[in-house]
């Protein structure tokens, strides 16, 4: 498993997948919890959803903690740890926020956005291997994604949000690290040096950040090589930061795939894995998703998909098959 292979490796390494545990078909398909649930691929979990700002803090001021507890209470049953996602994103918020009557002004929204950071970060605490702080931040071109929080705020809505979460850590003596997360920052370009530049804005005005969260939404075929993702993750991690693969995924353009696309898709993610393996500071890796019975992709990307390590043949409540042998990889 994973895992096995992961703990031969120093620094030890997590294998993970995120999930929607309560979900809406996946929770109800034995076949799909039997491997959700089984340790020995899966050492780490990130909720897909149910930690976003819509489910946690559906009304303004009355956070709702039951999807997350349920959660976290699943994988600590079964000792996995858990990748906390997100606290500030412009995606999944809920309707009081997004609201066009709403008037936010830049300090009413700063209250708002510093209240959802700290209730959260201090309710969960430790339960929390890490938190993806903000999300999305940046355009591909590496500019400021227009999100509401830029539009009120401005840009220092940015640092404003590491600077509470900073807060909120040391008012609990927590040990939960703080991430940057993203994608299309898995190769060099404008986007990924603007990543860069994020973190080292943080780091000049001694705010904490510990690590960016390479998200690695790839195309079978289009994936960046090897020695491509690690170059840079080291220009990450020569910052000082951790570097963790969050949202690995590598999705066939064209349905079905080729056999020739199957094969590269193996190699494909043996590349990020790999990468993450040869890379010191880079602390795990995580698909988004294992089965592509509920995989985000095909909604997103219609015509698309086959991005996930396995596949029920038989449809929901059927065995899974395994596509991509992991195992073996890192
Ligand atoms: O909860 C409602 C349900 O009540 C309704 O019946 C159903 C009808 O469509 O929709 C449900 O909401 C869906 C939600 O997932 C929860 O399942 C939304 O439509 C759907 O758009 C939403 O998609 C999520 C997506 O983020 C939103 O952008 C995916 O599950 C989730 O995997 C995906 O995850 C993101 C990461 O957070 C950030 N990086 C990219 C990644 C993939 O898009």
């Amino acid at each position: 498993g994973f895992n096995k292979a992961a703990k031969s490796l120093s620094p030890k390494r997590y294998f993970g997948t995120a999930a929607d545990i309560p979900g809406t078909g996946e929770n109800q398909d034995p076949y799909y919890m039997a491997e959700l649930n089984n340790t020995k691929d899966f050492g780490q979990l990130t909720p897909a959803n149910i930690m976003k700002w819509y489910a946690t803090e559906p009304e303004q001021g009355v956070f709702n903690y039951t999807g997350g507890n349920d959660f976290l209470a699943l994988a600590e049953a079964n000792g996995q740890i858990v990748r906390c996602h997100n606290l500030v994103w412009y995606n999944q918020l809920p309707y009081w926020l997004t609201n066009p009557t709403t008037n936010w002004t830049a300090a009413t929204l700063t209250a708002v956005m510093e209240n959802h950071i700290t209730n959260l970060i201090e309710y969960w605490g430790d339960r929390c291997y890490a938190w993806d702080v903000v999300n999305e931040a940046l355009n591909d071109d590496g500019s400021w994604r227009e999100t509401i929080f830029y539009e009120v705020i401005g840009p220092s809505y940015f640092d404003i949000a590491y600077k509470t979460a900073q807060a909120a850590v040391k008012a609990k003596g927590l040990k939960v690290k703080l991430y940057y997360n993203d994608y299309n920052i898995e190769y060099p370009g404008n986007k990924s040096t603007a990543a860069q530049n994020l973190v080292k804005g943080l780091q000049s005005q001694k705010i904490k950040i510990d690590g960016v969260g390479l998200q690695s939404h790839f195309i079978i075929g289009e994936t960046p090589s090897q020695a491509t993702q690690e170059s840079n993750m080291a220009a990450f991690t020569g910052l000082g930061v951790d570097v963790a693969v969050t949202e690995l995924d590598v999705r066939s353009p064209n349905l079905p795939p080729t056999a020739a696309q199957e094969t590269q898709q193996k190699a494909d993610y043996q590349s990020t894995v790999g990468a993450c393996a040869n890379t010191q500071r880079c602390v795990g890796v995580t698909v988004w998703d294992f089965d592509d019975t509920y995989s985000w992709i095909p909604s997103t990307f219609p015509g698309q998909g086959y991005g996930d390590l396995f596949f029920q043949p038989g449809g929901p409540d059927t065995p899974l098959v395994k596509k991509v042998a992991a195992d073996g990889v890192i």
